[in-house]
């Protein structure tokens, strides 16, 4: 069995594509390395990298004819809410137009294969006051970036209903752990945060910390994608989440207990369009046979652990 891996070099990808080694399979990486590292890849036999765009059209084409994946996880993205309103054209070739292009492509030559998994995020639900989020609730996309992973959850879809291509799409919400780069001033809040208890550095705390996110660990991310694949479901949208709400205070208590260490905050006024609250309903992936084994104490421990 062979899983195709766009985004592979990536901080989620990486870890799919140790999973999915270790479950046997061969891996096929495309990364571009515009937001992953080589250096989360090891060298290994059964994975094969190529350092090429996803929007190189030709190129992937080719990968899929030569490589004949059974299973393609569509991780590359351009994941940031403001470089997609900075370069909306841009972002959307790849989170979009990369992702059309492929099914296209699977449509017209008739690739067999197993399951298309396409990654979206919470970003689709926008700010409507429904919680916790279900994944049939109401979406209000409104970032380029969260309209071209809804556009392309409804192509992703379509496609699979209507010419019989087995996709499913998931949404992940505030997903953290190992490999995580906290380089931007966009990354993942607990790479920030990680990053200053580790060089003792003062963290700025946009807002009043009263906002709420769902944090998942990689590895329970992992485990429901992995599911989702042997359970050979199709045509469906899956939250990929912990199912808890969590405050931004909260958070820098429990990690000041697992550090240690005190922190520094210099407070800041709250990010413009931001979402005040979320958490996700995961029932839907709880029925499929998902059991959390990370909650966030714990997750944050076997990060902090590693660092
Ligand atoms: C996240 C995703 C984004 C996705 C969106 C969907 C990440 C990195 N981002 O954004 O791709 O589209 O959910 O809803 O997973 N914060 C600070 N100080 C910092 C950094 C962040 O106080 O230095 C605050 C933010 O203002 C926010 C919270 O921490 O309130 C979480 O921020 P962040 O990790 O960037 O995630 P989201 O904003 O939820």
């Amino acid at each position: 069995m062979k899983a195709l891996v766009t985004g592979g070099a990536g901080f989620i990808g990486s870890h799919l594509v140790d999973h999915l080694v270790e479950q046997g399979l061969d891996v096929v990486v495309v990364d571009n390395l515009s937001m992953g590292d080589l250096h989360n890849l090891r060298q290994r036999p059964e994975v094969k990298v190529y350092l090429e765009d996803v929007c190189n059209e030709k190129f992937m084409q080719q990968i899929l004819q030569e490589e004949q994946p059974d299973y393609i996880y569509f991780l590359a993205a351009v994941a940031s809410v403001a470089d997609s309103i900075e370069r909306p054209a841009e972002t959307h070739m790849v989170n979009h137009t990369a992702v059309f292009r492929m099914l296209e492509y699977i449509r017209r030559s008739h690739l067999e294969i197993k399951q298309f998994l396409f990654t979206s995020s919470a970003a689709v639900y926008g700010n409507l006051p429904e919680l916790p989020k279900r994944e049939d609730s109401r979406v209000d996309p409104v970032s380029p970036y969260a309209i071209d992973k809804y556009a392309t959850e409804r192509f992703v879809l379509a496609y699979g209903e209507l010419y019989d291509i087995p996709t499913v799409c998931v949404r992940f919400f505030n997903v953290y752990g190992p490999r995580q780069n906290p380089a931007s001033p966009y990354s993942g809040v607990l790479s920030i945060l990680t990053d200053c208890f580790k060089q003792q550095r003062p963290f700025t705390l946009y807002g009043d910390g009263t906002q709420t996110r769902d944090f998942v660990y990689v590895k329970d991310v992992i485990q429901a994608i992995w599911l989702i694949t042997t359970s050979g479901v199709k045509h469906e949208v899956f939250n990929i989440a912990n199912g808890v709400e969590t405050s931004l205070n909260d958070i820098l208590d429990t990690y000041e207990d697992i550090t240690g260490r005190e922190l520094a905050i210099n407070f800041a006024a709250g990010r413009l369009g931001e979402v005040k609250r979320s958490v996700a309903n995961i029932d839907k992936l709880v029925n499929l046979g998902y059991q959390r084994n990370w909650s966030l104490k714990q997750g944050l421990a076997q990060y902090w652990e590693g660092v």
